[in-house]
């Protein structure tokens, strides 16, 4: 069977710099696909395989890259996409469209439609079966991914369907399930017996004045927390599923989802000089942080603080599990230190277990020491990027790393209130953290791990 990719935003960011050299990577490994960027950028193929492609790039990748320059609000757009898909299809008896949309979400009801003609057009020339992959923000709030996906279903099947939030093929949220479901000792001690709380911390140092038009009407919210955030919330959090199929994995994960309240202790700010060469006022939040909890048996009491945000002094993704602390009260020793779970994502992979160990020529002082597994120390630095992942599953049409529906309509409920229009927002010097991180952690009286 011939396999398409028909690359939607095929000039744009998302495309350039995690989507070719992912097909890149799977055409060398032997996947065999083909793949037709669109866009309006540029006028052919050579002027795309020059401005876009790197020069040394390999011949089984650029052999099976074309590019069609289309413009979706053309007249006939349709015609000449159908007449390129065609040309494409050749003489194979079967082929697999894959529509992979990586558009703004507010072009997806014409890009669907559009795909809708084309189809009805091509049905006749040979045995056709497809996919549509859609990126985050799947919609802008509740409302518009409930109306998006409306006009998805009618055009396709949820086998046919893929959404994606692509954390879900970062190789350290498969180790955090791995990790809870393969070990016991962790497993045993994974629940609100034993954890007192959780920080999710996400902190980059860029900024968004480089594609300040896109991320003007998105935000932080829609941006990481929507997805990303609760993604990872769902797999630190969710039960045993009855296997480690896409459909057990992703019941367990809405029942996490629908435990969850609309966030309501929650702050934002957005860093001082956003926008200043733009010639207004933006006033979109670029950080946030908050609290909230899972109230599941299993987890319900174990606060779970977040702080994630742009333009920060230091580039840093961790997940930090705090443990009771008993010994410290029934000792009346402060000294002895918390245990604790570090999983930091950047700058590297690396899952630390912090214990209390005797400090050597003392009486009975400890101190606490790590524990280190280092992802690339240990598998080598070889590992999959998160897209290559991602592209490999649809491409089997495995559904593993792909959230449902149900799962993107319940994080859209709980991310709600932080969607008002209004909000207060305060600006906070570049590389800086915005004062409201402090205050969230005095009040709830804890420290963020640094
Ligand atoms: N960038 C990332 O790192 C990233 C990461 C995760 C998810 N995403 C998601 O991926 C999607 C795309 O993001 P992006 O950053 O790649 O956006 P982008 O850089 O703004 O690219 C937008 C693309 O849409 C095309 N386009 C716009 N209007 C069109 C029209 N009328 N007809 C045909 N093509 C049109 C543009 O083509 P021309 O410029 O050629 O006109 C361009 O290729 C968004 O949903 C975003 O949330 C992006």
């Amino acid at each position: 069977m011939k396999r398409i990719i028909i690359q939607y935003g095929g000039t744009g960011d998302l495309a350039l710099k995690k989507l070719y050299p992912a097909y890149e990577h799977l055409m060398e490994k032997g996947d065999a696909f083909e793949v037709i960027a669109l866009g309006r950028r540029f006028s052919t193929r050579d002027e795309f395989l020059s401005e876009i492609i790197r020069k040394d790039a390999p011949s089984s990748f650029t052999d099976h890259l074309d590019y069609l320059y289309y413009d979706m609000s053309g007249n006939n757009a349709v015609s000449i996409l159908t007449d390129r898909l065609k040309a494409l299809c050749g003489e194979s008896d079967e082929v697999e469209f894959i529509y992979y949309l990586a558009l703004q979400p507010s072009l997806y009801e014409i890009a669907i439609a559009q795909i809708q003609q084309v189809d009805n057009q091509l049905d006749c020339i040979c045995f056709l079966t497809k996919k549509i992959v859609v990126e985050k923000p799947f919609g802008f709030d509740l409302e518009s991914a409930r109306r998006y996906n409306d006009i998805l279903e009618k055009a396709f099947t949820d086998e046919e369907i893929f959404r994606i939030d692509h954390y879900l093929g970062k190789e350290f949220m498969q180790n955090l399930l791995l990790m809870r479901f393969h070990n016991d000792i962790i497993r045993r001690i994974w629940d609100n017996r034993t954890i007192e709380s959780i920080e999710i911390i996400f902190d980059e140092t860029h900024g968004v004045d480089q594609r300040l038009g896109f991320y003007e009407k998105i935000g932080v919210v829609r941006d990481t927390i929507q997805n990303h955030i609760m993604q990872i919330i769902t797999y630190l959090t969710m039960s045993e599923p009855a296997t480690l199929t896409p459909k057990d994995i992703a019941v367990e994960k809405e029942k996490v989802l629908r435990a969850i309240s609309p966030i309501e202790e929650f702050h934002m700010g957005r860093y001082e000089s956003l926008g200043a060469n733009s010639g207004h006022i933006v006033h979109t939040p670029t950080y946030a942080a908050f609290k909230l909890f899972v109230n599941t048996y299993y987890f319900t009491g174990i606060p779970i603080y977040v702080r994630t945000g742009k333009m920060q002094q230091e580039a840093k993704s961790l997940i930090y599990i705090k443990f009771k602390n008993a010994t410290k009260q029934v000792m009346h020793d402060d000294s002895i230190a918390e245990n604790a779970v570090i999983i930091t994502i950047h700058p590297e992979l690396t899952i630390d277990i912090s214990m209390n160990l005797k400090m050597p020529n003392t009486s009975w002082k400890s101190k606490p020491v790590r524990f280190r597994f280092n992802q690339s120390e240990t598998f080598g630095a070889n590992t999959p990027e998160a897209y290559e992942q991602i592209v490999e599953k649809i491409l089997q049409g495995d559904k593993s790393l792909f959230p449902t529906m149900q799962e993107i309509t319940e994080s859209w409920r709980i991310v709600e209130p932080m969607l008002k229009d209004n909000l207060p927002v305060e600006v906070y010097p570049i590389r800086t953290l915005p004062r409201f991180a402090e205050s969230l952690a005095k009040e709830n009286g804890f420290t963020w791990f640094d």
